[in-house]
C-alpha cells in the first residue's frame, strides 16, 4: 500500500436528490459569499475570515445542522465545511444566512483533495469527522475515509495540540478508526480508548438513524501531540 490516497478510490458516492426550493435558491444567491471554490492553492484564513480566530474543519457534514449549530454556539472560532453533497450545500448555506454565521464557510468538493491542495500546514486547531460513510462491505472497506493513507495526508495539516474529533455508529469502523489513530505516534488518545463525555456536539442526522436501528454511538476524540499556540500560518 502506498502512502498516499489513491486518486480513482472515492469515500464517497453522490446521492442523487433533489434540490429542493429553498437550497436551490440558496446555491445561487449565497454561493458567492459563503462558498470557497476548490483550487490547488493554499487557503488563507486571514483573507477569509477576516481575523485570527481558530481555524476548524468539518468534513462530510451531510446535511449540516449539526455544523450551523457548532457554528453558531462559537463564534470565536472559524469553521470551514467540505461536502460534495449538493442539496446539504444548499441546507448548510440557508442555515449560514438565517444564522447570519460570518465564521461558517464551504468548499463543495472531495474532502481528500481540499486537505491536499488546500490545507496549509500546521493550520487547524480541530478536524471534526462526523458519521464518516461506513462502507460497511468487506469488498468496500477501502473506501472508508478514516484510514492510514489518510490520516497520513490531515496530520501535518492540524498544529500540534490540535484535535481530530470522529463518531460512528458503526462498531467496526469505530474500531479501525481507534485503530488507525494508534499507528501515529504523533496522535494522543486521553482516553486511551472511546471517549465519554465531549457533550457539546449536536445530533446529526445519520446519528439519528443509527440510532433508530439501535446501533451504538462511538466517539473517538485525540490530540496531536505538543502545545497548542494560537499563532496562525
Ligand atoms: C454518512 S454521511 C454523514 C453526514 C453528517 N455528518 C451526519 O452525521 O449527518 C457522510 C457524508 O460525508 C460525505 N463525504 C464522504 N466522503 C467525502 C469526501 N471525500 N469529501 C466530502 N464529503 C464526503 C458524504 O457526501 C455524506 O454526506
Amino acid at each position: 500500500m502506498t502512502d498516499t490516497i489513491r486518486s480513482d478510490i472515492r469515500t464517497y458516492v453522490l446521492r442523487t436528490g433533489r434540490l429542493s426550493k429553498l437550497q436551490k435558491n440558496a446555491i445561487l444567491t449565497l454561493s458567492e459569499s459563503f462558498i470557497i471554490p476548490f483550487r490547488e492553492e493554499l487557503l488563507n484564513y486571514r483573507t477569509i475570515f477576516g481575523n485570527n480566530n481558530p481555524v476548524i474543519t468539518e468534513i462530510g457534514f451531510g446535511m449540516g445542522d449539526a455544523t450551523a449549530e457548532i457554528a453558531d454556539n462559537n463564534r470565536d472560532k472559524n469553521y470551514i465545511g467540505i461536502e460534495v453533497h449538493t442539496p446539504g450545500v444548499g441546507k448548510l448555506l440557508s442555515r449560514i444566512d438565517k444564522l447570519k454565521l460570518s465564521n461558517l464557510k464551504i468548499i463543495n468538493y472531495d474532502a481528500v483533495q481540499v486537505i491536499r491542495s488546500m490545507i496549509p500546514l500546521d493550520s487547524l486547531f480541530g478536524v471534526h469527522i462526523f458519521f464518516p460513510d461506513p462502507w460497511p462491505k468487506k469488498k468496500h472497506i477501502k473506501r472508508r475515509l478514516i484510514q492510514k493513507t489518510f490520516i497520513n495526508d490531515l496530520l501535518p495539516k492540524i498544529k500540534k495540540g490540535g484535535y481530530i474529533y470522529a463518531a460512528t455508529d458503526w462498531e467496526n469502523y469505530a474500531d479501525q478508526i481507534l485503530k488507525v489513530f494508534k499507528e501515529f505516534t504523533e496522535l494522543y488518545n486521553p482516553s486511551e480508548s472511546y471517549t465519554k463525555g465531549i457533550g457539546w456536539r449536536p445530533d446529526t442526522s445519520f446519528e439519528r438513524k443509527g440510532i433508530e436501528k439501535n446501533h451504538t454511538i462511538r466517539e473517538i476524540w485525540v490530540e496531536k501531540k505538543g502545545r497548542l499556540t494560537n499563532e496562525i500560518s
